[in-house]
Formats: structure tokens, C-alpha cells, sequence
């Protein structure tokens, strides 16, 4: 009789070297890893006794709820085809009814079904057994084989599997999957959550021997310039004690490194992997019975080593790094929670550009292919698992699932994906509301618009229990023994909004660094407080902006909503859009500048999260309906930047930065104001119609150069930055005429006929002679022939009602976005057609 076997090993942290290579052999290495693991994981030429199916096709959606629907029998004709994965909220008119509210994005929840049949793989029965593996689904949802319950998960941020083996019909012959998600009881998220079967399903079929669910674990004990050690703690299905595990390591040419019986074993001049030189290797597990192999499973891991320290903040591989990070939801604007690759490999690529090198996955567990594209692409991860414990937020967040949950949620979401090498740092929680003991913060009677802007108001007063008695120290503690007790390489951390030394959290010893949640002022009391305490800045600025629009004199802050205590109230503005100047703001929060230089000066706060990368839907503070999506975006939800990326961008990359802002499309005799964000210069002189208005540098916490007070003429205004005298640079922007026509231009003009590969294609506004016109509103439409559908429109204007998945859209300041999706083996052209000004414009894509 075959026995469950857990191997445990101990982690040790690393202590590496540096190394770099370029980015372009990367590029072809990370295709043979593709291309391996593919290979592997299917079991095609390998004779791989795993077979991993793609269950993301031919399944049937309907959004309604009955029971009756999990019966084999059910007559589900006439409900939709679709492939996963998917998202019905996203499909949905935005209406401030909707019981998600504004904060939740304004989009339809509900109950619905998806349907699948599928046949009995080979061996089942005998000696085959069958798994069914969910990403995520949201949320709340049961899984019926054969009209038989499975199994249910709440938390619609959890991966989980279920062997359906003896729900299965014999071999060869239909079953009936079916999964019920209820996303009914809203309000219950503070951002739009989505709804469905939302990430990737696979049917896993194994022989009864086999690696179990996320069941390998690397870890690199030590490593040095001429070897190091890899660990592997295998958790294996029916093992018996004569079967046998070995180890193979490839290196990113696939060739082998290291073969070996011992669970331990040592590879020669180990390649490290960096946020400049992301080098994956992957290790392959075998377990054989009998001189038989009856599993081959494959995981990527990496060498590297981290610190946080107390007073020089992180290091990686033994190097200084500032952590210049973001904060992202998981949504993917028009697209909505459907995860697909290449959204977040877009993402991901303009925020890299931007200078960002860590991602806070706030305040969830991220999709895995988020995990696997910072592996590859080089960011750090500060890995978050709730946004919420005992204590809720909203009325039906997670808080009504904590008690039963929380446990096998947290230690999922660690056995998952304890082994990237991205992920540097567990939270086990943000804002939690268990940092103080007050009992009446429980919120549980306000909106989540109020509740949202109340969070970020704490109490220094208040003053918590003794810590050895402290039920939500206790509480912190035992999180963080969960997450150490399956992995003890990170960091565990938290964000923390209730920056007092009464904090429960703080004074829990759990946390190996302090997350702070804006309140930069307090940096330097936090270390008096807790002196060797590693600090950084988990969540940050909080700047609010809209593209293109531009509020004069750019020298006045807003701050908005009112706090109703300070100053005199800034007013809302009527046609729901902010300043691009970087200086709006929320009270909690901060400038953009201000933020980043408040972490920049200290070289004991590890780094920033600044809230958010991009804009996402839901939150759309300061303004009510018919706002349905965060101003908080360097990047708007179409995925085009605001001028503050350009801040970043002088201030975080080594490239040559000169960017101004506004544009020049103004009423002649306008005052008016230019920046100008540059770098590797000493100042930037400024030019209307070829006259020098003067040389301006960045000064102090103002981290650009500026020109106010500026009579508007038409014509060009253009900036010129100097080192030592000798021009660096040059940025200009002229005045354009009326809209006449639109300019089309793919991020990528071939894409994959897979189903999932994704074109994003950008729309100008330009005049009669081809320059962009940044003012145009105009409506749009859109629609795709051939090979390809259209599958999103944006323009990146939170306060827009129309659909994100309709065919109209009109431009905001100058710009949209169309997406197309390719159709599964249809290989051939996708054309996006663009009907504006009267005229229709083409852009054709290939896919293949
Ligand atoms: C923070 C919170 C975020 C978001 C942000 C807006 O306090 O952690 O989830 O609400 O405020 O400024």
C-alpha cells in the first residue's frame, strides 16, 4: 500500500554574487523554457505519464442560478459558448444601481453557471487518476461532476484543485462539469472584483503516483560564484517507500546542469536571477516505481538572495536597491479580470519602461501568470493575501468567510508560489483593521465610497490591549506562522495604515518588515519607536490625475474629497476629471514628487508602493456616479500614461528624460503654465515660437523644472535640456488644427491564433496634417473582420459610462484603445476598423 509522503527541508537564506546578460539571449531562452515546459506538462514526445489538459474550451455560461443546472441531463443548448477565462461583469452596462456600488466599479454581479462536457481520459479507473485545477473563480464557487458536489471556495482570490477521479463516468465515455459562482451579496469588495471563472482551468490527469497540487517546493540554501545548493521538498501522492524521486536541472539553453537521486544536490556557477537579468532554471522531479516513470513535473526556480536591513534598506544579491515599486489591482481595464498573458505582459513592459521594478499585488493573491511574467521580466513581489480578517470593511467581504477560511487560503496561496524567485515578501494584510482594538471600526454600516475614504483616517489615540493578551496580535502571529511554517525565505510583512506605537501588528513581532501606508512624516518616529525595525513604504502618494487635463495655475495643490478639518475645500470639479499636474491629491495622501522624494532621501525606508501603477476600475475617488473607475493611475486604464510617468521615469531609469506637459492646443491670451521632467542634465531652457522664456531645474522636493505665468500663442513651445552647457535633449509640442481623421498603430501587428493572444491597438485624433490633436472627444466605432474579435475599447476616462465591451467609444483627450482578441486556429488577418469623422480606418493584424 502506497503512503503519502511530505519530504521537508529547511530553507536558509542566500547569499549571492551579482551577474548580468542582456536581455535579447533572454528572450530566446524564456521560449525554450515556454517550449520545454510545454512539452513536459502536456507529455507529448516525452512520454509523459502527466497529461496536462487546457480546460479553458467549449464550455456553456448562462447568467441565472438553479440547481437543477449541475444535472448531466439539463438541456444547456441554448445558453452561450464561450472559453475561459471570463468575466460576465466586465460584459455588463455600468449603472450606479448596481449593488457593487461605484467603489466596486458599478458592474453587475449575480449567480451563474458554466457548463462543460467533457470525456473520461484513458486509465481512469484503473491505474489513471483526475484532477480539475482552478486558478481563481469568483466567487463562492461549487463544483458538480456528474450533478455531484465537489467541493466549494469562497475566497475568489484562491487556486485550488479537486480530484474528480471517482466522480468520473468510465473511460471514454461524457461527464458534466458544472460550477456555480455567486457574486450576489454585494456590496463586497472596495474594488471591482469581477465575476466567473475568471483565470485558467486545467484537467490534470496522473498516474495514481504522482506529484501532488503545488506539492514541489526549491529553495537555495547557499550559493556562491563557483556552486550552489539546490533543495527540493517533494509532496507526493501514494508514494511507497521503494519508489524513487530524482532531479534534473536545465539551464534557460535547456542543457542539463545537474542530474541527481538526493533531494539536495549542487549545480556549478550557478547563473543569479536579478530585476536586470531575470535567469530562470527548471528543475524537473521524476518519480519512478519499478525502474517505471510515473510522474514528470516541472517548476521554475531562481538563485538569488535578499536582506532587508534596518538602516541601508534592501539588497538584493548583496546589492543596494531601492524598491521602486507600485501597487496593482488585479484588473486589466477594458478586458476586466480575464486573465490573459499578454494584458499583464503589457502591462508589466510599461511599467518596466517606467523605471518600476517591484509589484505589490494589492490586496490579493495574483493571477499565477502575473507571478511567472515578474520571474521572467525581472520585479520583486511583495506577494499580498487579504485586504480584510475578522473585522469587515463591507457589508459581505471576506470577513463572513475569515474564521473557516483563512488558514487553508493563506497556506494555498503560499504553497502556490512559494518558489519565485520574484517574490521577496509575504503581507499577510493591508490596513487591516485588527492594527488598533477599537470595536467600532467595523464599518459595517457605511458604503463602501465611505468606507474607503474613512480607512484612511486612524485614531493615534486610541490605545490597544496589553500585547500577550492581545486577541489580534495573537492573531498576527498566528498568520505569520502559517506562511514560516511553509516557507521561511521571505520577509513577512503588512501594510499598515495606523502608523502609532500601539499598533497590534507592529507590537506582534510577526512582521519582519514594518509596511507603512502613507504618513511619510512619520518615518523617522516609526524608527525611534522601533529602532532595527526594516521599514518601507508600503503603500504611497495616492497623487489623483486625469490625462490631458490640465488645471491652471499648475501651482495651486488640490486636495479633494474635503476632510472637512483643514484649509479651505477645493472644489469639485463639475465634468468629474483631475489636473495631470502632479499636484491633486487625497488628504491621506501625497504628490506623486512629494511621495517618491520622502523615500528616495531616507536609505532606511527599503522603498515605495506607490498607489497605483495603473488605474483600475472602481474607487473612483473624490467623485461620485457617474465616476466608475481610480484616478490613482500613473498609467490610465487604457493603459496610456499620465505625465507623472515621466517623473518616475527621470528619477528611477538611467535613460535620457525630457518630457513637458501641457499640451499646446490653447485660447490664444490663455496663462498658462509648462513643466518640463527630465534627468542626466543640469537645467532645461524653454522656448515659445523659438524665444527663450528662461532656464528652470529641478529644486528640493520639486522634481521639475517649471514655468508659470506663460501668455498663450499658438505655434510651438519646446524645451531644451543642458549638461555643463552642451544640449542633452529636446521635447516639444505644437499646435494642431481641428480632428479631421485617426491614426491607428498596434503595440504588435502579429499575434498567436490561440484564443488568448491579444492586439492593442492605440487611436490619435490628428488634423488635416497628421499632428495629434490632444483635445479631440469625438465618438468612435469600432469593429473587427476576419480573424479576430473585438474584445475591449477604453480611453482611459474613469468617469465614461459606456461599455468597456461595447463597439463605441469616443476619444478622451485625443486618444482610445481598441482590443482584439485572435479566434482559436484561425490563422489569417484580423482587421480593426475605426469609423471616425465620417471615414473608416483599417489596421489589419496577423495571426498565426
Ligand atoms: C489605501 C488603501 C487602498 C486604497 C487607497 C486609496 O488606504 O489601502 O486600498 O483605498 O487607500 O488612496
Amino acid at each position: 500500500m502506497k503512503a503519502k509522503i511530505i519530504k521537508n527541508l529547511n530553507n536558509v537564506h542566500a547569499f549571492l554574487i551579482n551577474f548580468n546578460a542582456t536581455n535579447t539571449v533572454h528572450h530566446m531562452k524564456r521560449f525554450f523554457i515556454a517550449l520545454l515546459t510545454a512539452a513536459l506538462l502536456c507529455g507529448c514526445s516525452t512520454g509523459n505519464p502527466r497529461q496536462v489538459e487546457d480546460f479553458n474550451f467549449d464550455w456553456k455560461f448562462q447568467l441565472a442560478d438553479d440547481r437543477g443546472f449541475a444535472a448531466p441531463g439539463y438541456d444547456d443548448s441554448s445558453w452561450r459558448n464561450l472559453h475561459l477565462p471570463h468575466d460576465w461583469s466586465i460584459e455588463g452596462d455600468f449603472s450606479k444601481d448596481n449593488p457593487s456600488t461605484p467603489s466596486g466599479g458599478a458592474l453587475p454581479g449575480g449567480i451563474g453557471w458554466y457548463r462543460k462536457h467533457f470525456k473520461t481520459p484513458a486509465g481512469i479507473g484503473k491505474d489513471k487518476v483526475c484532477a480539475v485545477e482552478f486558478d481563481g473563480v469568483f466567487m463562492n464557487s461549487t463544483v458538480y461532476v456528474n450533478g455531484k458536489e465537489v467541493g466549494t471556495r469562497p475566497y475568489g482570490y484562491s487556486s485550488f484543485s479537486y480530484d474528480i477521479t471517482e466522480y468520473l463516468n468510465p473511460a471514454g465515455k461524457d461527464n458534466l462539469i458544472a460550477v456555480r459562482c455567486d457574486n450576489a451579496e454585494q456590496p463586497n469588495s472596495r474594488w471591482y472584483a469581477g465575476c466567473g471563472i475568471y483565470r485558467n482551468v486545467r484537467l490534470v490527469t496522473t498516474e495514481k503516483t504522482h506529484v501532488a497540487y503545488n506539492g514541489v517546493f526549491v529553495t537555495t540554501p547557499e550559493i556562491s560564484a563557483d556552486k550552489a545548493t539546490v533543495k527540493v521538498a517533494v509532496e507526493a501522492e501514494n508514494m511507497s517507500e521503494s519508489d524513487r524521486l530524482s532531479f534534473k536541472v536545465l539551464d534557460m539553453d535547456g542543457n542539463e546542469v545537474a542530474f541527481s537521486q538526493e533531494d539536495c544536490f549542487e549545480i556549478a556557477s550557478p547563473h543569479l536571477w536579478d530585476i536586470d537579468d531575470p535567469y530562470l532554471y527548471t528543475l524537473i522531479v521524476y518519480i519512478t516505481a519499478d525502474k517505471e516513470i510515473c510522474d514528470i513535473y516541472t517548476q521554475t526556480f531562481g538563485f538569488r538572495s535578499f536582506r532587508f536591513d534596518a538602516d541601508k534598506g534592501f539588497f538584493l544579491n548583496d546589492r543596494p536597491v531601492k524598491i521602486t515599486g507600485v501597487c496593482l489591482h488585479h484588473d486589466m481595464g477594458c478586458i476586466g479580470t480575464a486573465v490573459h498573458r499578454r494584458a499583464l505582459e503589457r502591462e508589466l513592459g510599461i511599467l518596466k519602461d517606467m523605471g518600476v521594478n517591484s509589484i505589490r499585488t494589492s490586496h490579493s493573491p495574483p493571477a499565477p501568470e502575473l507571478l511567472q511574467l515578474c520571474d521572467e521580466m525581472g520585479f520583486v513581489v511583495m506577494d499580498e493575501a487579504f485586504d480584510i480578517w475578522k473585522r469587515r470593511k463591507t457589508r459581505f467581504d471576506y470577513a463572513r468567510f475569515f474564521d473557516e477560511w483563512h488558514e487553508k487560503d493563506l497556506a494555498d496561496f503560499v504553497r502556490r508560489d512559494r518558489n519565485h524567485p520574484s517574490i521577496v515578501m509575504w503581507s499577510i494584510g493591508n490596513e487591516i483593521l485588527e492594527q488598533s482594538d477599537s470595536g467600532d471600526e467595523s464599518l459595517d454600516n457605511l458604503s463602501p465610497d465611505e468606507a474607503n475614504f474613512l480607512l484612511n483616517f486612524s485614531d493615534p489615540d486610541k490605545r490597544n490591549e496589553p500585547v500577550e493578551t492581545n486577541v489580534n496580535v495573537l492573531l498576527a502571529r498566528h498568520l505569520a506562522k502559517v506562511i514560516r511554517d511553509l516557507d521561511d525565505t521571505r520577509a513577512i510583512t503588512s501594510g499598515c495604515n495606523h502608523v502609532d506605537n500601539s499598533n497590534n501588528l507592529f507590537n506582534s513581532g510577526a512582521l519582519d518588515v514594518f509596511g507603512i501606508n502613507y504618513h511619510d512624516v512619520q518615518y523617522d518616529t516609526v524608527r525611534e519607536w522601533f529602532p532595527g525595525q526594516p521599514l518601507i513604504g508600503s503603500e504611497t502618494a495616492s497623487a489623483i490625475n486625469s490625462r490631458g487635463v490640465y488645471h491652471f495655475p499648475s501651482t495651486t495643490l488640490e486636495v479633494l474629497p474635503h476632510r472637512g478639518t483643514e484649509g479651505i475645500p477645493t472644489p469639485i470639479p463639475e465634468d468629474n476629471q483631475l489636473t495631470a499636474f502632479d499636484m491633486c491629491r487625497v488628504p491621506w495622501g501625497a504628490t506623486a514628487e512629494h511621495a517618491w522624494y520622502a523615500v528616495r532621501e531616507k536609505d532606511f525606508i527599503a522603498g515605495t508602493y506607490l498607489w497605483t501603477g495603473f488605474d483600475y476600475l472602481g474607487e473612483p475617488t473624490p467623485f461620485p456616479w457617474p465616476a466608475r473607475s481610480s484616478y490613482f493611475g500613473v498609467v490610465d486604464l487604457a493603459g496610456f500614461p499620465k505625465d507623472s510617468y515621466w517623473m518616475y521615469q527621470s528619477e528611477w531609469t538611467d535613460k535620457t528624460v525630457l518630457h513637458i506637459l501641457p499640451h499646446w492646443n490653447w485660447t490664444a491670451g490663455d496663462i498658462v503654465d509648462v513643466w518640463a521632467y527630465y534627468n542626466n542634465a543640469d537645467e532645461v531652457e524653454l522656448f515659445l515660437n523659438g524665444r527663450s522664456l528662461g532656464k528652470s531645474s529641478k529644486e528640493g522636493e520639486r522634481l521639475h523644472a517649471q514655468w508659470t505665468g506663460i501668455t498663450y500663442e499658438p505655434g510651438t513651445i519646446e524645451a531644451v535640456s543642458y549638461k555643463n552647457g552642451k544640449e542633452v535633449a529636446r521635447d516639444s509640442r505644437t499646435t494642431s488644427s481641428e480632428a479631421v481623421a485617426v491614426r491607428l498603430t498596434a503595440d504588435r501587428d502579429v499575434i498567436s491564433a490561440d484564443g488568448y493572444d491579444l492586439a492593442y491597438i492605440t487611436v490619435d485624433a490628428i488634423d488635416a496634417e497628421g499632428r495629434e490633436v490632444p483635445t479631440a472627444n469625438d465618438m468612435l466605432h469600432f469593429s473587427v473582420k476576419g480573424a479576430g474579435e473585438l474584445f475591449g475599447v477604453d480611453n482611459g476616462n474613469a468617469s465614461d459610462t459606456l461599455s468597456l465591451k461595447g463597439s463605441d467609444k469616443a476619444l478622451f483627450s485625443g486618444k482610445a484603445l481598441g482590443v482584439v482578441r485572435s479566434l482559436k486556429g484561425d490563422k489569417g488577418t484580423a482587421t480593426l476598423c475605426v469609423n471616425a469623422y465620417g471615414k473608416d480606418y483599417e489596421i489589419n493584424i496577423k495571426t498565426q
